[in-house]
């Protein structure tokens, strides 16, 4: 069996015969089977590979399809496999990305923050949280980016440079539990950790509670009223729970007069499951 792409056709072969045909037209999808190949799986291989190719099927992605409203019992069956639904004259297919625990905080602090302040990235790692941060900032903000690897460091450096973001925020090497050296107290619209260890590098660097919680200090040390720490934790087998424990227990402890607290869950994922956590100084 062979799909033979042409432009936004494509056709389905068995050995040289072509059995099926699908097109895909400003979002709208068409499959048609040769009724003597109908029921035996055709169609489905046929719509599956088309939204594969077009980000149908990719979690990461948003997608939008539409098709014409089946008239068959056949074609109403794959359109509901493949989740198409009713919506006025049409059927609509439509996905959202699926939610991350880095996502998320961004979704939080980009509904929360205005651009112009200092923001710091704790942890910049690969740098796409600080990148994230210097486009929240915008040019008459400035962001601060903070890790002990030089590794992170001089890539978050080179993603700023590329990005024409470099004239908003720097990375510099740093021990984020000596966060105070670099931010006065109450000067900061956010800061943000991404804890673990730097994804493709080795993983026996990683953040702990003996650095975690001073840091975590000295970041609402550096906040101003109304400023928010973002915070995603993990635990695992590499990492143990130790740093995530003690992050918990250190949030849970805030004074309520001065701090909103808020724990965000994924509520049916794995007990290792990043845990995003947000603390809004009074
Ligand atoms: C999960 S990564 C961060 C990902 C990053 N924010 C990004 O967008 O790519 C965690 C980072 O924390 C850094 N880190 C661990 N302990 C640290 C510490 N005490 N001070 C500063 N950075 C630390 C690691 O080197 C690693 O790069």
């Amino acid at each position: 069996m062979e799909i033979r792409q042409e432009g936004c056709q494509y056709t389905l072969y068995k050995e040289q015969t072509a059995i099926g045909a699908a097109r895909l037209e400003a979002g709208h999808v068409w499959v048609e089977i040769d009724p003597a190949w109908r029921q035996r799986g055709y169609g489905s291989y046929l719509l599956k590979e088309l939204l594969r190719q077009n980000g149908g099927l990719d979690p990461k992605q948003k997608s939008h399809f539409t098709a014409a409203l089946p008239e068959e019992e056949a074609a109403r069956a794959l359109a509901t496999k493949f989740d198409f639904v009713p919506a006025g004259d049409r059927l609509v297919r439509r996905r959202v990305p699926d939610l991350s625990a880095v996502g998320f905080c961004h979704d939080f602090l980009a509904a929360r923050l205005a651009p112009g302040g200092l923001y710091i990235d704790a942890t910049c790692g690969n740098g796409h949280d600080t990148e994230f941060l210097c486009r929240l900032a915008g040019p008459s903000g400035r962001v601060l980016a903070l890790d002990i690897q030089q590794q992170a460091v001089d890539a978050t450096n080179a993603r700023l440079a590329q990005a024409g973001l470099d004239g908003i925020g720097r990375a510099v090497r740093q021990d984020h539990a000596r966060l105070g050296e670099v931010a006065a107290p109450n000067s900061a619209d956010c800061v943000v950790f991404n804890f673990g260890w730097l994804p493709g590098a080795a993983h026996n660097v990683h953040s702990t509670a003996e650095g975690s919680i001073p840091a975590l200090q000295a970041a609402l040390t550096a906040l101003k009223p109304g400023g928010i720490l973002a915070a995603v934790l993990y635990s695992g087998q590499v990492i143990g729970s130790g740093e995530k424990e003690a992050a918990l227990a250190f949030f849970r402890a805030l004074p309520l007069t001065r701090y909103t607290v808020l724990v965000c869950e994924f509520a049916n994922w794995a007990d290792t499951a990043p845990l995003p956590c947000f603390i809004i100084k009074k």
